[in-house]
């Protein structure tokens, strides 16, 4: 019996797909329970049907997936170039072998998470719109969860702007409702991801796999390290499957949201006895990066 129950909010995206796919590769560890979409890397429609395509490609399209926010909490939306016009870089991934759900992802959030308290893992790798607005609506909603591991944010440098990460960047509103939710927090920010590059070598540990998920992993990857060349969202993933492939400390993490410049930005102090804060998250900070491709490598080995 898997030994987690998850739920991962995405948005494929190509490290998203990649960590879908290490994640239904590996049922004896991950019961997935479904996939919820939201706009992020590129539009709504495109990531709810990407993430459909990804389950297609493992075989696994009895696997639900619920489209969620369509933009920001509070502000405009802006995507990304590196996934490509399509998300997954063009690459001819199948389509998809189901329908979209109907109802909507907070919905789906609000309810399955309230039902099984302090049972799901619920696994962040986009903008935070869909587990924000879930606060939204019902305030102690994340408490419920297990934890809250999430791919955003930095301590260091941003990749959007100076200062801000990506998927903290898009809905910094979002991240900040999650970050004082209440929720154990797990954050794998740039500073960890950073740590695992797409080297050459790399992909071709993954070209030398044969199976059709791990060539299409490849494919967009390839794609993708021609703008950026870390391993971000599988991290996530990762973490679940070989937490001894990380460290990382405790903090008090919050989001700016007011000063333009430095909109985004993840503000990391680690908490002193001695201090006021208490700390609301686990910032890892380290990865075995060789430790976490042969792990990618041996399970895309396992799909179709
Ligand atoms: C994050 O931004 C997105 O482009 C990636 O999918 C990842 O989730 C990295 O900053
Ligand atoms: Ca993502």
């Amino acid at each position: 019996m898997p030994s987690q129950t998850i739920i991962i909010d995405c948005d494929p995206g190509i490290d998203d797909a990649v960590a879908l796919l290490l994640a239904l590769a590996s049922p004896d560890e991950l019961d997935l329970l479904a996939v919820t979409a939201v706009c992020g890397n590129v539009s709504l429609d495109l990531t709810e049907r990407n993430a459909r395509r990804v389950l297609a490609l493992a075989a696994r399209p009895e696997v639900p997936v619920y489209p969620g926010a369509g933009r920001p909490i509070m502000i405009a939306h802006h995507g990304a170039t590196v996934h490509g016009d399509d998300g997954l870089g063009g690459v001819p991934l199948p389509e998809p072998a189901s329908a979209p759900q109907q109802r909507g992802a907070v919905d789906y959030l609000l309810e399955t998470l309230a039902g099984r308290p302090g049972e799901i893992s619920l696994c962040c790798l986009g903008p935070l719109s869909n587990p924000g607005l879930a606060t939204v609506q019902r305030p102690e909603i994340l408490r419920s969860t297990r934890q809250v591991v999430l791919m955003g944010g930095a301590a260091g440098r941003g990749n959007v702007t100076p200062h801000a990460e990506f998927n903290f960047h898009v809905d910094p509103h979002a991240a900040q409702l999650v970050l004082r939710s209440g929720a154990e927090v797990v954050m794998l920010g740039l500073d960890v991801t950073r740590q695992a590059p797409i080297t050459e070598a790399r992909l071709r540990q993954l070209a030398a796999v044969e199976t059709a998920a791990a060539r299409a992993a490849h494919d967009m990857l390839a794609f993708y390290g021609q703008g950026d060349t870390a391993l971000h969202d599988p991290c996530v993933i990762a973490y679940l499957l070989r937490p001894q492939l990380f460290s990382g400390r405790r903090c008090w993490v919050d989001v700016e949201t007011l000063d333009e410049e430095r909109f985004g930005q993840s503000r990391v102090q680690p908490v002193s006895p001695y201090g006021q804060r208490q700390a609301n998250a686990l910032v890892i900070d380290r990865v075995d990066a060789d430790g976490l491709f042969e792990l990618l490598c041996e399970r895309l080995a396992r799909l179709p």
